[in-house]
Parts: structure tokens; sequence; C-alpha cells
């Protein structure tokens, strides 16, 4: 049942910090706190390619997978929803391998892309959480995520988990490649194992959201903007709230504002910023003044560090526990659905059971 939460959605969102604990606690070894994966059905030394396909926001999770895997462990990887990919007929080289990442795992999309990739030769490793789906049975390796049931149309704990997963994917393939040292990697663990208790203080603060949201409730568009790894936790952000609050929203990359959509910008229209000191937080904070110079209403998210160069245009500043670059996306996920189940209560509609939706998608 809900508990004492008004929607599954809500109690949803208050198990990211459990959700992603017990994922971590499945592939990093507590005592040597290192990541310990099971064995690949491929060699991550030799593997020419990977491809990532999913849908939703199991792409977007899938999407930060990609700037942590290409950053870290140094593999090539083309990422693509799995509607466009299995159509797309991109080469597969010999000895290539596929990620493909599901809540359900009975996805139609997705299940056509990976008997399509399997089919072209290519290793089937598989995020998945439900462990005895039509994904889990068909890939070669299924790396499970932890996230018990979700009952809420809208993926919450489900995405941390698979960000979670992807996170250690990342490590423990730069360590068979050898393009992260010791130090690094145990910096980076550290930031994984703190994340539990940063998201469970996160939570604790729902008026900073409910403030945001009372605003945002008004809105017709939005505009959700981040770079690099935060840039999917920016479409994330607007993919919920356009499900669950039925505003539009969009999530773009915030250099490429200025070529086109800084034409919407105007008092009406919030701009949600995703932008935690790092070396991109200059960057993305001069897009935003931008915005700011053309009457745009900006909401940033940031941290104790970021805070006070945006302080100086932005009409909200959230501050956030700081965290390593690396881990920010997986922090970042959890205010922006936040925010969207916030405005969805005080728009009244249904959040559990947005319109036209179904939880797994199993026709094309
Ligand atoms: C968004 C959402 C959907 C799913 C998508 C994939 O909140 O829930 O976009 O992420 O339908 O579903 P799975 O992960 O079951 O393959």
């Amino acid at each position: 049942g809900k508990g004492n939460y008004r929607h599954f959605m809500e109690k949803e969102l208050h198990e990211h910090p459990v959700v992603i604990g017990e994922t971590l606690r499945q592939y990093i070894d507590s005592t040597t706190r290192r990541v310990a994966l099971p064995p690949l059905p491929f060699d991550p030394l030799v593997v020419p390619k990977l491809t990532i396909t999913a849908c939703g926001s199991a792409f977007l999770a899938g999407l930060v997978g990609r700037y942590w895997i290409e950053s870290l462990a140094r593999i090539p990887v083309d990422a693509d929803t799995a509607s466009e990919l299995r159509y797309r007929d991109p080469p597969l080289p010999e000895g290539g391998a596929a990620l493909l990442v599901s809540q359900s795992g009975e996805t139609a999309d997705t299940m056509a892309a990976l008997r399509l990739l399997k089919g072209a030769g290519q290793s089937i490793l598989s995020v998945v959480n439900v462990d005895e789906s039509s994904m889990a049975r068909e890939s070669d390796t299924t790396l499970l995520t932890v996230a018990g049931p979700e009952i809420g149309v809208a993926s919450t704990k489900a995405f941390t988990a698979q960000l979670s997963v992807l996170a250690c994917l990342a490590i423990g393939m730069a360590r068979a490649r050898g393009t992260i040292d010791a130090a690094r990697e145990a910096a980076l663990i550290a930031a994984l194992l703190e994340l539990p208790s940063d998201a469970a203080a996160l939570l604790d603060d729902n008026a900073t959201i409910q403030a945001l949201a009372v605003e945002v409730a008004e809105a017709r568009d939005v505009l959700f903007l981040g770079r690099g790894n935060l840039y999917p936790i920016a479409m994330e952000g607007a993919l919920k709230l356009k499900e669950i609050s039925y505003i539009h929203a969009e999530g773009y990359a915030a250099g490429e504002m200025k070529h086109g959509p800084i034409a919407l910008i105007d008092p009406a229209v919030p701009v949600i910023a995703l932008c935690p000191s790092g070396p991109l937080l200059e960057k993305t904070a001069s897009n935003l003044q931008e915005a700011a110079a053309r009457g745009g209403r900006i909401m940033a998210f940031t941290d104790a560090e970021g805070a006070p160069a945006l302080r100086r245009f932005a009409q909200h500043v959230i501050v956030l526990p700081t965290v390593d670059p690396f881990v920010a996306p997986i922090l970042h996920a959890i205010p922006v659905q936040l925010l969207a189940y916030h405005v969805a209560v005080l728009r009244g509609t249904d959040v559990d059971q947005p319109r036209n939706l179904a939880k797994s998608v199993t026709v094309e």
C-alpha cells in the first residue's frame, strides 16, 4: 500500500535513499569498497563499441551512462531510443556489445531492439528491475536494479537505481581497462556511498521544492537546462513534468539555448537549471545570465560553492549537498522528480495514473 503517503509516486520518491543504497550494496563490495560486477558477456578491454538503448526515463538513465562510460572507461558509445535504433540500421561491429535499460523488462521497443542487436551478433547486457522479465531472460547478463516494485506510472526510484548500476558499471569497466587510477576509483566509490544520506537530507526539506512548485504550477511552458551528465537530467525533469502535470516542458543542453529556445524566454517561462559547481558551472551560468537578461525567471539547483555566482541573477537558488560532479546526476534527479510531483498535486492531476499512459508499454 501507500502507507502514510498520498500517492505511490510520493512513497516511491521517498524510497530513493534506500533503493540507491541497496543497489550500490549489490555492486560494491563492502569490505574492499571496490566495484564487484558479475562476469560481463564481453571483454571491456577489447569491446569496440557499446550501443545503449532504452525508452523514456530508462533511456535518459542510459544517456547519463554514456557520459560516464565514455569519460571513465574510454569505450565508444552510441545511445539512441529503442524506437529509433530499431529502424536506423547502424553499423554494428563484430564483438560489439549492447546495453539495455528497463524498469519493467517488457517494453516492446526495447525488446525488439534487444532481439535485433542480438541477431547482429552483439552481446547483450541489461539493467532491469524485474528479475523474471522477458528482457532479463533474453539477455546474456542482467544487472538487476534493487528498486522493488514501482507502482506509480512515472518512473522515480527505478531511475536512480538504474543510474547507480550504470555508475558501478562505468567504474568497473574503467578498472578493467586501466583508465582509472585507484585513488580516483576510491573517491568515486566514496561519493556513491554518500548518496543515500545526501538523498535523505534532500527529501527532508520539502518546503523549498514546494515553494518552487507553486510558481511552476502557474506556467504553461518550462525550460530545463543542464550540461554534460546533467543534460539528461534536465530532460528527465521535463519528461516528468509533462507526463504528470501536463505542463509543456523541454529539457535542453544549456549551450544550445542560444540556438533557438532563447526566443521563448519571458517572465512566464520558468528556466530550471541544473548547475552544481564543477568545470561546467561557469559556462552554464553565462547561458543563464543571457536568459535572465531577457526577463527569464531562473531557478537554479546548485551546491554551496556554486550558489554565490548564481544568486547574482537567479530568482531562486536551491542549494543541494556538495557531491563529486560524477555523481551529481543521481542527486539532481531527485529534486526535479519531486518538483514534478508537487506541481502535479497542485494542479490536481491523477499523479499515479496520468492520462494516456501505461506503466509497461508492451506495444510498439
Ligand atoms: C517516465 C516513464 C517512462 C518509462 C518508459 C520505459 O516516467 O516511466 O518513460 O521510463 O516507458 O519503461 P521501462 O523502463 O519499463 O522499459
